[in-house]
């Protein structure tokens, strides 16, 4: 008789924005006359940029004839998306990063989740609170979680740095000693980030203890103050100690393409193996790659004409951050991030529960935001809301929530 993975019957409900989505739809099915504003998920809205349409188009035409038809991508994806990402991303920013450590995916979702994969299930894992998900998450499904506590929400082998207002949402160096080290900046969900200074100096703790740094950026190309890295790699000691994540979907609007890498330094080592032959080996096995017609849409990211045209997408969501932020801080709410990131993290009023606050608002205003404590129980009594909205519904979202009465 067959017998369950029961790792996966630890965990405790659906996947947050599985949840989130499903109480929408009940809601929006219950009321179908309510115009429902989406500020939940971190997904984005605008079209994708003209010169990322061009190369689609492009692609699909070289895919119709046989003299440039495409079959499986290179393991490590095409080489033209692995310079233009090595010399913009990295070398421009002064990181020495080459192309043969860029592995090409589908998404950091899937590389965040799937990362824990080449390290032993006796590793102390290391998360921020509150933290995306998936990192949790998936460990728990590998197994390396411990037992979890209902009342405290909190597995028995993970640390939690917790990140709250009195530390301005940035973790402290945990008493604990972690062997894989998650962090996330700019944050999500709080929107909060780390100077280099700051960040050098998790590097040079991981470095210190033998840890590794799982070091998620999705979200660096909404950094606008100078002192925050765009990448972990800025650091000195770096390449001996951290992997990062990266995602086309927040800087160039991929959520529905699909498009990520992950950089695994050749340095990286456990004794005498290089993590980068692990996750080769990993990648080529398991992963076929991401499609010829994407990678080129992921060229043309680092082109002028793509450049300039997702800065100003960037700089619209950026507008939306702001007007959320400067909106509920004149109404009284308390808030932070926005600044460096699409996330405005607030305060629950009157002492309510996130969840309270999803359905007091969902209810009365039709406005869906994300609950803090979905991501963690130092989320507890904090609500995130996304930028990604059309300027539109982002507005109208602001002033529904400004005029409640609680
Ligand atoms: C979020 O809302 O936290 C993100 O959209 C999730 C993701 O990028 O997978």
């Amino acid at each position: 008789m067959f017998k369950l993975n029961n790792n996966y019957l630890k965990l405790p409900g659906s996947y947050l924005f599985s949840t989130i989505g499903k109480k929408v739809n009940a809601y929006s099915v219950a009321n179908p006359d309510k115009k429902i504003i989406r500020l939940g998920i971190g997904d984005v809205t605008q079209p994708l940029a003209p010169a990322i349409i061009q190369a689609l188009h492009g692609a699909v035409d070289e895919m119709g004839r046989a003299e440039t038809f495409r079959g499986y991508a290179p393991d490590l994806g095409y080489e033209f998306l692995r310079n233009a990402i090595a010399d913009n991303d990295y070398k421009a920013r002064g990181c020495d990063i080459s192309a043969d450590e860029i592995f090409v995916s589908d998404g950091a979702k899937c590389d965040s989740g799937n990362i824990q994969e080449i390290f032993s299930l006796d590793n102390r894992i290391a998360v921020c609170d509150p933290v995306y998900p998936v990192y949790v998450d998936s460990n728990v499904m590998a197994g390396r979680t411990g037992t979890y506590d209902a009342n405290t929400e909190t597995w028995s082998d993970v640390i939690y740095m917790p990140c709250t207002a009195a530390n301005n949402f940035a973790p402290e160096l945990p008493k604990e000693t972690p062997d894989l080290i998650y962090l996330c900046f700019p944050n999500n969900p709080t929107g909060a980030t780390v100077t280099k200074a700051q960040l050098q100096e998790w590097v040079d703790y991981a470095n210190k203890v033998g840890a590794v740094i799982i070091y998620d950026a999705a979200y660096e190309a909404y950094i606008s103050e100078t002192d925050v890295p765009h990448s972990i790699y800025e650091c000195e000691g770096a390449r001996a100690c951290a992997i990062e994540l990266r995602s086309f979907s927040k800087n160039a609007g991929f959520t529905g393409v699909r498009l990520g890498f992950t950089v695994v330094p050749k340095e990286l080592k456990c004794g005498d193996v290089a993590l980068h032959g692990l996750w080769a080996r990993r990648h080529g096995t398991k992963y076929n790659g991401a499609p010829y017609i994407v990678q080129r849409a992921g060229e043309a990211v680092y082109s002028e004409e793509g450049k300039t045209q997702l800065k100003k997408q960037v700089a619209y969501y950026m507008n939306n951050a702001s007007y959320i932020y400067n909106g509920l801080k004149e109404a009284g709410f308390t808030v932070s991030g926005g600044v460096n990131a699409p996330y405005i993290w607030l305060q629950t009023p009157k002492g309510m529960t996130s969840w309270e606050f999803f359905d007091y608002l969902l209810e009365n205003v039709n406005v869906v935001g994300t609950p803090g404590s979905g991501f963690g129980p130092s989320g507890e009594g904090y609500f995130r809301l996304t930028a990604f909205g059309s300027y539109e519904n982002t507005v109208e979202a602001v002033d529904r929530i400004k005029g409640v009465r609680l």
